[in-house]
């Protein structure tokens, strides 16, 4: 039998739950030069049910009451790509950092030169070696998705490690009892129901854990705090 190209590549899927760092950053950088025109386009797929717009507004309601604990410390974002969530919410934090492994993400982040932001290669699994403790960790883009349950523990428990006393996290996912609701459907990712990401924050070591967002949702928010 002869292999084609595609029968002989391992799939996104693999790639994520083998953690192939240099493959999974090689295909981002290959979105990097488009992804910001994607984002503002209403029609790409990245945009249904208005993913983005409501990561960023219910990001806003979990800030409001924490206002004061905000401006005292700082935000990481987690696979931050090109800074568009921390452009939008960098001011009311102390500091940003942005996380990213796609080299190509990273320099457009830069070049934004973003005031209180800096933008730095690495891996979110090494998220405490690489940056001062922060306030809050936030990841949007449904990372947990990507990495699925092999390891969406272990990112969850990476991120309560950066935080100061009293941090929180606010990390979106793909929510099962929505799945059949839209026509992007990736059957690469993990859709979560969001008990089980609850239940994976606990066991990660925070404190609470709740979700956000209704169950007709695409994507949903898990916000958790640690003590
Ligand atoms: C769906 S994009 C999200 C982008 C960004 N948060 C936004 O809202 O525009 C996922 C990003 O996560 C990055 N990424 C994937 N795995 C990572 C890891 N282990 N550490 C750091 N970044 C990672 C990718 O390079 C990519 O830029």
């Amino acid at each position: 039998m002869t292999l084609s190209p595609s029968d002989s590549q391992p799939s996104p899927r693999e790639n994520y739950e083998n953690r192939r760092m240099a493959t999974i950053a090689a295909r981002w950088d290959r979105k990097a030069e488009q992804w910001d025109r994607d984002l503002q386009d209403p029609s790409c797929h990245l945009n249904e049910d208005q993913a983005y717009r409501r990561f960023l507004d219910q990001l806003a309601a979990v800030i409001e009451p924490r206002r004061q604990f905000c401006r005292a410390h700082g935000v990481i974002d987690a696979g931050c790509a090109t800074g568009l969530v921390l452009a939008e919410i960098v001011a009311s934090f102390a500091w940003g950092i942005g996380i990213d492994i796609s080299p190509q993400m990273i320099r457009m982040a830069q070049a934004k030169h973003l005031p209180a932001a800096s933008f730095l290669l690495g891996d979110c699994f090494e998220l405490s070696a690489i940056c001062p403790k922060a306030g809050a960790v936030l990841s949007r883009g449904v990372l947990l998705s990507h990495y699925g349950h092999r390891h969406g523990e272990a990112l969850l428990h990476r991120a309560r490690s950066a935080l100061v006393p009293g941090g929180f996290i606010v990390w979106d996912f793909l929510n099962q009892s929505g799945r059949a609701n839209f026509q992007h459907t990736p059957e690469n990712k993990t859709y979560f129901d969001p008990a089980q990401v609850r239940g994976m924050a606990i066991a990660a070591g925070f404190r609470t854990a709740k979700t956000l967002g209704e169950p007709e949702r695409r994507v949903c928010l898990l916000l958790a705090e640690c003590s």
